[in-house]
């Protein structure tokens, strides 16, 4: 998998991609991703990438041109499966859409910043937006950078344990159950004696239902279908 992220702050989104399990992904060959700086295709020496909006308002709004050079310039090297934008006014990140475009091989996301992008850049480019959740950051990089490490940890070989990634919270829309590791007793919190029994279909059994009542608590809606 190839990910291309276009930002106006390199910076600010390189450092998830240093270290633990997207490291060792990238180390190991199975994602590269490439960073650009939407400064290097400003419209003048002055790094010009923005401007207000017409009709009057608050906040400045990433201009079309810029954009365009970049994504432009990547197309022409390749392929893409989806060009991605980075905002809060889309459909929430779950992990049906993580698994999918886990299989995709090429992809552009593009993060948004200050007001967000020329609506021409949506309207010419991008295959797919996506939030993070529904509140407002200061910009895309921090979603992308939970983008993508919610995508590359699904690529296979990335895991040492190749069912970690299945027993995650919500692969079967559950959240997963609790787990315990030694001591075994605790400040007289024991751990259940199911889990230190050997019996491995009933252990099996006793998650299956920890994690039903817990979504049952905590996260009702995901039951509803
Ligand atoms: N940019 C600003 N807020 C965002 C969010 N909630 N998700 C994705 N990108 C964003």
């Amino acid at each position: 998998m190839r990910i291309d992220i276009i930002t106006v702050s390199p910076e600010l989104i390189k450092s998830p991609f240093e270290f633990s399990i997207i490291k060792r992904a990238i180390d190991k060959k199975l994602v590269e991703v490439h960073f650009h700086d939407l400064r290097t295709y400003a419209l003048n020496d002055y790094g010009k990438i923005d401007d207000y909006q017409f009709g009057g308002g608050a906040g400045m709004v990433l201009m079309v041109e810029p954009i365009d050079k970049c994504i432009s310039k990547l197309k022409a090297e390749r392929d893409y499966d989806e060009i991605i934008y980075m905002t809060p006014d889309a459909a929430t990140l779950n992990q049906q859409t993580a698994n999918t475009l886990s299989l995709k091989e090429n992809m552009i996301i593009l993060c948004g910043h200050y007001k967000g992008v020329d609506q021409r850049v949506r309207d010419l480019f991008i295959t797919k937006e996506i939030s993070i959740g529904d509140y407002v950051l200061s910009g895309g990089e921090l979603g992308a950078a939970v983008l993508c490490d919610s995508i590359i940890r699904l690529i296979p070989g990335v895991l040492g344990d190749e069912t970690s990634a299945l027993t995650d919270s919500f692969q079967d829309d559950l959240l997963s159950p609790p787990v315990y590791t030694r001591p075994s007793d605790y400040k007289e919190l024991k751990v259940p004696e199911i889990l230190l029994s050997g019996n491995f279909p009933k252990i099996e059994e006793w998650r299956n239902d920890q994690a039903l009542e817990r979504t049952k608590k905590i996260r009702p809606d995901l039951l509803e279908d």
